[in-house]
């Protein structure tokens, strides 16, 4: 159902210090449903031993070319074959080259070369190896047959020195995986815009009006899309998330500059999924210099409406439009009355005052109506399964 369960995934792992970040992302693979075969050149073994790969994968973890006691024959054929996915992290400059110029020397580039799975590789070396022209024309190379690359990225290296170098981190890394893997999926060739967060309208320079949205669901829905394929767009609000791997993120304060940046990523798009929470007012007169204390008895805001983003997009080339709705009473009909105000084709509503769904929390329970007026209630589920779900949602709705 997701895009990492059932996956076969091989992970070369190579001799890096960066190897120690290795097991975990072995581990979250795991979780995440795929079935992961750690490789691993001997210098690899030096840093991290295969016994640790095997506690997280449940599976033996083999850096040995001419294991006799392998239960596999042509253990990197058969690896080779069966991989969807092969991810080498980190890849040394060394192990770069090898790939580069067709080298099967040890376990990890002998698979390498014998799959016909897509390649993904993620670098961890000095600075200065990774900027010499012998590593960067390699890296070229590869990237001119379709290899891709995450990462390296820049900040302090094991040897204390700063620079780029460093492999991208775990949840980094697992965005790329998802990224790769998402390619050719069921929303390929579709442009989806989703937005997230809270919008923040600005009293003065330092106060704002705001709201509690963490951003997660949105965040949810765009790292959805980007796993099955779509090219995604993500306006967000305020949000202490990082920009998901893959995705063309643009970063907004007000509703006004949402409504903005909303308009014009859907020129051109198939859906736009509006998951943010816009503030519904603003400070009609925002002032310029800090408001003080001093001298006043008291403070009255007058607030102005912020644009209706959703109604105000209109339906451009037939645009799919879903909505969300928080609501803490009448959820059934204050959602329905989103639909025809917003002209919307789904709207996801949730009770805010459950505390298992709704802002800040991992998990959702969400109503889910049509604008036939047909309902579904889902069951509680984490934020990526709810926008899994509406995205089955929507691609029914491109194909009607
Ligand atoms: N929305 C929008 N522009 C706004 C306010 C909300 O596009 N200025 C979108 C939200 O992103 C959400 C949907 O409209 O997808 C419903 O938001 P909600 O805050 O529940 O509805 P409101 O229009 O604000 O109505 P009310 O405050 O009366 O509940």
């Amino acid at each position: 159902m997701y895009n990492l369960t059932d996956k076969q995934i091989v992970l070369g792992v190579t001799g890096s210090i960066a190897a120690y970040k290795a097991p975990d992302l072995a581990s979250k693979l795991t979780q995440a449903g795929a079935a992961v075969d750690v490789v691993m050149t001997e210098s690899a073994t030096r840093f991290v031993a295969p016994i640790t790969f095997q506690g997280v994968t449940g599976r033996r973890a083999y850096h040995d070319m001419w294991d006799e006691a392998s239960e596999i024959a042509e253990l990197h054929v058969v690896l080779a074959r069966r991989a969807d996915l092969m991810v080498i992290a980190p890849a040394t400059a060394t192990t770069i080259a090898r790939l580069a110029h067709g080298l099967a020397e040890d376990l990890v580039s002998l698979t390498a070369l014998a799959t016909q799975a897509p390649l993904l590789v993620a670098p961890a070396m000095d600075p200065h190896m990774w900027e010499h022209a012998a590593t960067q024309a390699n890296v070229a190379t590869l990237r001119s047959r379709g290899v891709s690359f995450v990462g390296p990225e820049e900040g302090r290296l094991a040897s204390g020195q700063m620079g780029t170098g460093r492999m991208s981190e775990v949840p980094v890394l697992l965005g790329a995986v998802r990224n790769a893997l998402g390619r050719g999926g069921n929303l390929t060739g579709k442009k989806i815009v989703v937005s997230a967060g809270g919008t923040r309208e600005a009293i003065d320079p330092v106060r704002f009006v705001g709201n509690e949205s963490s951003g997660k669901m949105g965040f949810a829905v765009a790292e959805a899309a980007r796993d099955r394929g779509a090219e995604v767009v993500l306006v967000s609000g305020q949000t202490a998330l990082p920009d998901p791997y893959g995705v063309d993120v643009h970063r907004v304060r007000s509703a006004t500059q949402m409504r903005d940046a909303v308009l014009a990523a859907c020129d051109g798009a198939h859906a736009l999924i509006m998951a943010a929470a816009v503030a519904d007012f603003q400070p009609a007169e925002p002032v310029g210099e800090k408001i003080k204390r001093k001298g006043r008895e008291s403070l009255t805001l007058h607030l102005a409406p912020t644009p209706d983003i959703l109604a105000e997009v209109g339906r451009p080339q037939g645009l799919v439009k879903v909505g969300f709705a928080a609501e803490s009473q009448d959820l059934v009909a204050n959602a329905k009355a989103k639909i025809e105000s917003k002209g919307l084709d789904l709207i996801v509503a949730n009770d805010i005052t459950a505390s298992d769904a709704g802002f800040s929390v991992d998990t959702n329970r969400v109503l889910v109506i049509d604008s036939k007026g047909e309902q579904e209630e889902w069951p509680l589920m984490t934020k990526y399964e709810v926008a899994w779900r509406i995205l089955d949602k929507v691609q029914r709705l491109f194909e009607a």
